[in-house]
């Protein structure tokens, strides 16, 4: 059902609201080494795949037979490119559809602690003809910056995939095409999502606790 300025359920992601506790880390497993560092599961990693099987369809729908570059925008993104690939790959064998992929890595780093910091270095991009993968958008920042370097490739058709997007009060307005969750601005780790390198070996997006903020501080 599409509202007042057309935007569907499908193009928002699942909404998660402000007043989301998250689960109880008590209802599921995660490693033992992040015991006390976190506050609790936000998303199941079950959920987020189940997601991700959904938006390979989509986007399977949107592309058709086009070959796809994938980008997958390090470090956070590696998870969210890698199954969202999957995922395609998956629905490809299951059709008589065939879709050629290549995957390329882009490597942005804009965050130190829980902190964006100016200094964004891009590490290694040739030879792109088109399109996505990105783990979190929050300012949308990045993602401009990401989507003015990838058009200098001057590709075919570019689209941005996001498994996150935050809700925070300066956002430049540049949204994925695709979305997994929308999220209220809180810093979440897992599922390749770090906090200083620590808990990208977590399956779960879960919200970290202030004392693992401090046991892992720089
Ligand atoms: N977690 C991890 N990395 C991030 C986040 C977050 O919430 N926001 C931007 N980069
Ligand atoms: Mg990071």
């Amino acid at each position: 059902m599409a509202d007042a300025v057309g935007k569907t359920a499908e193009d928002c992601g699942v909404v998660i609201q402000d007043d989301w506790p998250g689960y109880s880390l008590d209802l599921f497993s995660y490693p033992a080494h992040y015991s006390g560092d976190l506050d609790c599961v936000y998303i199941p990693h079950g959920v987020i795949m189940d997601r991700i099987e959904r938006l390979a369809r989509n986007i399977m729908d949107d592309l058709g037979d086009s070959a796809i570059v994938v980008l997958c925008v390090l470090k956070g993104g590696y998870q969210f490119s890698a199954d969202l690939v999957e995922g395609i790959k998956a629905l490809s064998r299951n059709s008589n559809r065939t879709i050629p992929m290549r995957v390329h890595f882009i490597r942005l780093k804009s965050y130190q602690n829980d902190q964006s910091t100016e200094d964004l270095q891009i590490v290694g991009a040739e030879d792109l003809t088109f399109l996505f993968g990105k783990a979190i958008v929050d300012t949308g920042k990045t993602m401009k910056m990401l989507l003015k370097h990838v058009e200098t490739f001057r590709p075919k058709m570019i689209k941005v995939a996001g498994l996150l997007v935050k809700r925070v009060p300066h956002s430049v307005a540049c949204l994925p095409d695709y979305i997994g969750f929308e999220i209220p601005n809180r810093f979440v780790v897992g599922y390749a999502l770090d906090y200083n390198e620590y808990f990208r070996d977590l399956d779960h997006i879960c919200v970290i606790s202030e004392s693992g903020k401090r046991k892992y501080k720089i």
